[in-house]
């Protein structure tokens, strides 16, 4: 954690300041008055005025070197770095590495299987659902059901392609899906014409006159990235509009908000993260979950 300038010294003052305060009371408190009693006495009880046992004085000056020792080793003072150079970030690193290196191997093993042999083998199973909760539940479910703007994984519709290894690329090189906003070049019009044919196409109760009309627009400024009949073109991430599952929400306002404002779904890529082999074994795992 890095603090402004005026922070730094603050604290680290502060830090010093507070460790030689103590220790000036404790010095300052050692002598004694020479009398016996320091004169307080309440119904018969005397307050004793005896110095402080040595154990104790040298206890509390101990644990004031070992805090002073312990703030210039860790960062304690201030901004400054430490001369362990301990870091928590450092720590998580290298505790990752290890863990990275002791799994390695089974990693490479499972990510060596077939899809078949994957879904057979309990490990691949485990292996396959730990990295998904981990890494991928927080958008796409704890089942990979999806929500709202993030597909669903655990059916057989793929937007980007069914294919083992367009699985594979949409999570190693993530992907990134650009609908274009549609209202300033059909207007409402326009926009509530092809609404109704989009609705058509999934054979959902729509008006007929609008969407003839919708399908002029369609086939000229949707064709190119939905395909002709509006089933999708997985190379463009353009979803089948067909098939009554949406990622946007079906209902005619739903489909109304994709056209107008556009959709510009983000799947972030995970090769840096994960490596070959944990993507390998997910997209295995993304197969066998939606068989
Ligand atoms: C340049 C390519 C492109 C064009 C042209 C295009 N779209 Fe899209 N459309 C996409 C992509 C990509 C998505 C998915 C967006 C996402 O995943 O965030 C999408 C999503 C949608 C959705 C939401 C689907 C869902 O499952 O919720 C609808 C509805 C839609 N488009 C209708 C249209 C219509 C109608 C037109 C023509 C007016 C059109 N699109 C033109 C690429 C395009
Ligand atoms: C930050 C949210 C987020 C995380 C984390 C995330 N995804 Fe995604 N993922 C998305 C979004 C959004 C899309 C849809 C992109 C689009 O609109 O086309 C997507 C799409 C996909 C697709 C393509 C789906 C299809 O129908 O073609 C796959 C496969 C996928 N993700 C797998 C994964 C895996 C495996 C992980 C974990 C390693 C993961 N995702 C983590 C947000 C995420």
């Amino acid at each position: 954690m890095t603090m402004s300038n005026t922070w730094h010294w603050y604290v680290l003052l502060g830090t010093l300041i507070s460790l030689i305060a103590i220790m000036w009371l404790l010095f300052a408190n050692r002598t004694t008055s020479g009398e016996k009693t320091t004169g307080h006495e309440w119904d018969g009880i005397e307050e004793l005025d005896n110095p402080l046992p040595l154990w104790w004085v040298g206890l509390f000056v101990g644990s004031v070197i070992y805090g002073l020792v312990y703030l210039i080793w860790y960062p304690g003072l201030g901004d400054l770095a430490g001369i362990g150079e301990w870091t928590s970030t450092g720590q998580l690193k290298e505790i990752t590495e290890q863990h990275d290196a002791r799994f390695a191997p089974l990693y490479a093993e499972l990510a060596s299987l077939d899809v078949e042999a994957m879904a057979e083998d309990r490990r691949a199973r485990q292996v396959g659902r730990r990295l998904f909760l981990n890494n991928c539940s927080i958008c796409h479910g704890l089942n990979g059901q999806g929500l709202s703007g993030f597909p669903n994984l655990a059916d057989d519709e793929w937007i980007w392609g069914r294919r083992l290894d367009e699985i594979k690329a949409s999570i190693r090189n993530g992907r990134s899906a650009a609908m274009p906003a549609w209202e300033t070049v059909i207007k409402d019009k326009g926009v509530s014409e092809v609404t109704q044919y989009v609705l058509s196409l999934s054979g959902r109760v729509h008006d007929e006159d609008m969407a003839s009309r919708g399908s002029n627009i369609f086939s000229t400024m949707c064709a190119a990235c939905h395909g002709a009949q509006g089933k999708g073109i997985a190379a463009l991430g353009g979803p089948d509009l067909s098939n009554d599952i949406w990622l946007y929400g079906g209902d005619s306002q739903n489909i109304a908000e994709s056209i107008r404002k556009g959709r510009n779904g983000q799947m972030p890529a995970q090769l840096g993260k994960l490596g070959e082999d944990r993507i390998t074994i997910l997209a295995g795992y993304l197969v066998n979950l939606s068989q």
